[in-house]
């Protein structure tokens, strides 16, 4: 028996169906609202709206709960790596030893990006933001891999394509940006070790490959792999809603995730702490801004849409700062600063008033900078982590029955209707 709400509106009463998840979560199901009621819902933000089923990664805001496929993010952290993150999201369960081999043997053989694609790196400007470039090349993607274009290709391929070069893209676009000369992806290097490589290494300086280093760039993009409908995912989840290819999808969601109070906030919560520690150390000045009403500052890496108590990738975040630091035997000040920040701000009325607790973002820039990422290109970092949710959610919402063309409604508030005055009659 299917629960209803009842809504009672101009002298009449409307039953609308009450939907359930897996987990218990409740929505009222208003695909029939305005046929029945001549009423649409508003809702900024879409905080309370819900614009799918999806079967891939449950979160439990009240709780700091996230899952992926049901697999608690902790355990995967902790004993998964990320090519079987991404192989568990796209495919639904963990792949077995023989799916695991093949995967890896298609991300290797896709490693490359065709060799025209340099011009293209060549020509932007050396300050260009790289997450600028990344959401331009995947994009230019379609061009030089048209199979796609009339779905041909098997999509799974596609997939696995776009996995493997979003990686060798993003060092590319280093190196090109430095003046240095690219270094291919090797076959005999895993997926986050070769990234490290083709990164760091450099003819007269080649790259030493830290185990320690590689786990925690796995850890990393476990982290950030999925997190159900959040800004960039719906962004994707839209624009491939208009049957667009795969590749231009992915560079919607590449340009929705680079704002500040999205995935951009990696790299904001750095340069918000080397601001703190260039002016002395003193973060008061910084948490009274965060607390004022009239001053649209925010302290970055905190708060969050549905997390409304710790992050729960964040715990893991900080404690892999410690360990990493301690490892490699440095120091970073700016982790001293965060941490006082943390425990200043957990201890704040505002604060506390405001569930508003370190998110993903607030540690995530100086695993990073330990790793020797430069800052402008930790969005980007963020990006490949996400790769593989924004594909499987793309590939649930074109397989998903109930899926149409995104197109929300309106309430207008402009001027109602007038009549055209021809020029010579309009004012001076
Ligand atoms: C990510 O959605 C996801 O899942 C995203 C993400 C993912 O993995 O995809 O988790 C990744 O984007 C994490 C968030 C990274 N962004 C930041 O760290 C930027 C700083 N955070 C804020 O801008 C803010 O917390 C948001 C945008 C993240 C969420 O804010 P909401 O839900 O839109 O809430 P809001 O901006 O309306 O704020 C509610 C209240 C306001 O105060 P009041 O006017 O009600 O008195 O909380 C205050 C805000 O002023 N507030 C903050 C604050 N965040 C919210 N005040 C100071 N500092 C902050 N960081």
């Amino acid at each position: 028996m299917t629960d209803t709400v009842r809504l009672e509106y101009d002298g009449k009463v409307f039953e609308l169906p009450v939907v359930v998840g897996s987990e218990g979560e409740k929505a009222i199901d208003i695909s029939k609202l305005r046929q029945e009621t001549g009423l649409i819902t508003l809702d900024y933000g879409l905080a309370n709206t819900g614009s799918c089923y999806s079967e891939i990664t449950f979160m439990n805001g009240e709780k700091g709960v996230l899952r992926y496929r049901g697999i608690p993010v902790e355990q995967l952290a902790e004993q998964s790596t990320f090519k079987e993150v991404a192989y568990l999201l796209i495919n639904g369960d963990l792949p077995t030893r023989e799916q695991l081999n093949h995967f890896s043997i298609l991300l290797n053989d896709h490693s490359l990006v065709h060799e025209d694609m340099r011009a293209f790196y060549q020509n932007f400007p050396r300050a260009s933001h790289p997450m600028g470039i990344l959401s331009g090349m995947v994009n230019a993607l379609r061009s030089f891999y048209p199979e796609l274009q009339n779905m041909e290709e098997e999509i799974n391929m596609t997939m696995t394509r776009l996995l493997s070069k979003v990686r060798t893209m993003a060092a590319m676009s280093y190196k090109i940006s430095r003046g240095h000369r690219v270094v291919y992806p090797r076959p005999d290097l895993a997926y986050s070790a070769n990234f490290l490589n083709m990164m760091f290494d450099n003819p007269v300086r080649p790259y030493v490959i830290d185990p320690d280093v590689v786990s925690a760039l796995n850890v990393f993009w476990i982290l950030h792999a999925d997190h159900e409908q959040n800004c960039s995912t719906s962004a994707v989840r839209i624009v491939g809603s208009g049957r667009v290819t795969l590749y231009a999808a992915i560079s919607a969601g590449i340009a929705a995730l680079w704002g500040p109070l999205h995935g951009g906030a990696n790299q904001a919560v750095v340069e918000m702490l080397q601001e703190i520690r260039r002016s002395g150390g003193d973060i008061k000045p910084f948490l009274a801004r965060a607390r004022d009403k009239n001053d649209p500052y925010r302290l970055m890496g905190f708060g969050h849409r549905v997390y409304k108590t710790y992050d729960p990738r964040a715990k893991i975040m900080k404690k892999m700062c410690d360990r990493l630091l301690e490892k490699l035997q440095l120091h970073d000040p700016l982790l001293d600063i965060a941490k006082e920040l943390e425990e200043v701000a957990l201890n704040d009325d505002y604060f506390i008033e405001h569930n508003l607790y370190p998110n993903v973002d607030f540690y995530s820039g100086i695993v990073l900078r330990t790793i020797g990422i430069p800052t402008n290109m930790f969005t980007v970092m963020f990006a490949i982590g996400r790769l593989p949710g924004w594909i499987a959610q793309w590939k649930e919402s074109m397989d998903d029955p109930h899926w149409k063309l995104c197109r929300p409604r309106q309430i207008y508030t402009g001027p109602t209707v007038r009549d055209y005055v021809p020029l010579d009659q309009r004012g001076r």
